[in-house]
């Protein structure tokens, strides 16, 4: 059955979720409605459906409302959207933040609304992009029952994998996507200066380390984390990790501070590794502690 859906907030989020909806069958776009009405057309010429609108406009009712705003702006639009009297009984109001959680959608809920999240474990940064590799997404969904079989529904029908978000430990699942994509992203910015200090342009750079980052995580999703480790301090390379902080220390601190908190971590992966011996651990940590204390 073909469902009708409006959405708040047709950005990157919005637009891929919307047409993929679209292409599959799944539902029948009826409004868009952004901040600037030039960014609403842009969102239904993308989708390929859905009349523009910005707020002020008359919003019709819709089976599926999605609030797919920016974290912020997603309780002050359910306040409107409450406000409108457009709700039916039987509308599903649904965001899709992971940070955010349903307490955000309570005047709706008030208001009649069955209300839900449905955050998928994607990095939406190009919507074309995001489309294509779409299929097999993890989508964590929350919320009232009906809501959620809906939702699981047009997750199903574009190739996502559904499933409940935790109750408890919101914002660890949360801290995790940050982690493992956002600050992969911070990482890579990283290596990109160290290797600016080595001389080389960013194009330069960045196409060297591609092969790098994608082997790695090739190697951490068939081996597991610990066994995925090399470098020195999976070699128990003291040396060369006290003359790499040295070196980033004074020319870019900020990255040096990286370098030591993630040693840390690996030096705790290196452990249960078990290739370096325990003494040049010891050693690395005693470096790593020094540099976190500022003591040379
Ligand atoms: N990006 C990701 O990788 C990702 C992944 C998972 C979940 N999410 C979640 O998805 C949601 C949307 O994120 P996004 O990255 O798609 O954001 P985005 O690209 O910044 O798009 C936000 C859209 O909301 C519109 N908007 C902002 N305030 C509004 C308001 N008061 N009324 C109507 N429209 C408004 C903006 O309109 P204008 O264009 O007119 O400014 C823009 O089109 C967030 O809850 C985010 O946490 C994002």
């Amino acid at each position: 059955m073909v469902a009708t859906l409006s959405i708040i907030g047709a950005g990157r989020v919005g637009k891929t979720l919307g047409r993929l909806w679209v292409d599959a069958g799944s539902v029948q776009v009826l409004q868009i409605m952004n901040r600037s009405l030039a960014s609403s057309a842009a969102a239904a010429a993308f989708i390929g459906q859905g009349a523009p609108i910005v707020e002020g406009h008359a919003l019709e009712p819709a089976a599926l409302i999605m609030i797919a705003t920016s974290d912020s702006a997603i309780g002050a639009s359910a306040t409107r959207l409450a406000a409108s009297g457009v709700l039916a009984p039987s509308a599903v109001v649904f965001h899709c933040s992971g940070a955010v959680g349903l307490e955000a959608l309570a005047p709706v809920e008030r208001a009649g609304a069955r209300v839900a999240r449905l955050h998928a474990l994607r990095s939406f940064a190009a919507p074309e992009r995001a489309m294509a590799a779409f299929p097999g997404t993890y989508c964590g969904l929350e919320g009232d029952i009906d809501a959620m079989r809906a939702l699981e529904r047009l997750v199903g029908a574009c190739g996502g994998r559904p499933f409940p978000m935790p109750a408890a430990g919101a914002v660890f699942y949360h801290a995790a996507a940050v982690l493992v994509s956002n600050y992969l992203v911070a990482l890579i910015e990283a290596g990109l200066r160290c290797s600016a200090q080595a001389g080389f342009a960013r194009s330069e750079a960045s196409a060297m380390l591609q092969g790098l980052v994608t082997s790695t995580l090739d190697n951490v999703f068939v081996a597991g984390t610990a066994a995925a480790l090399t470098g020195p301090i999976a070699r128990g390379d003291a040396e060369v990790v006290r003359s790499q902080l040295a070196a980033l220390s004074p020319t870019d601190p900020q990255v040096a501070e990286v370098y030591r908190a993630l040693g840390s971590l690996a030096l705790d992966l290196s452990a249960r590794q078990g290739s370096a011996t325990l003494a040049s651990l010891e050693q690395i940590r005693s470096i790593l502690d020094a540099a976190a204390s500022g003591t040379p």
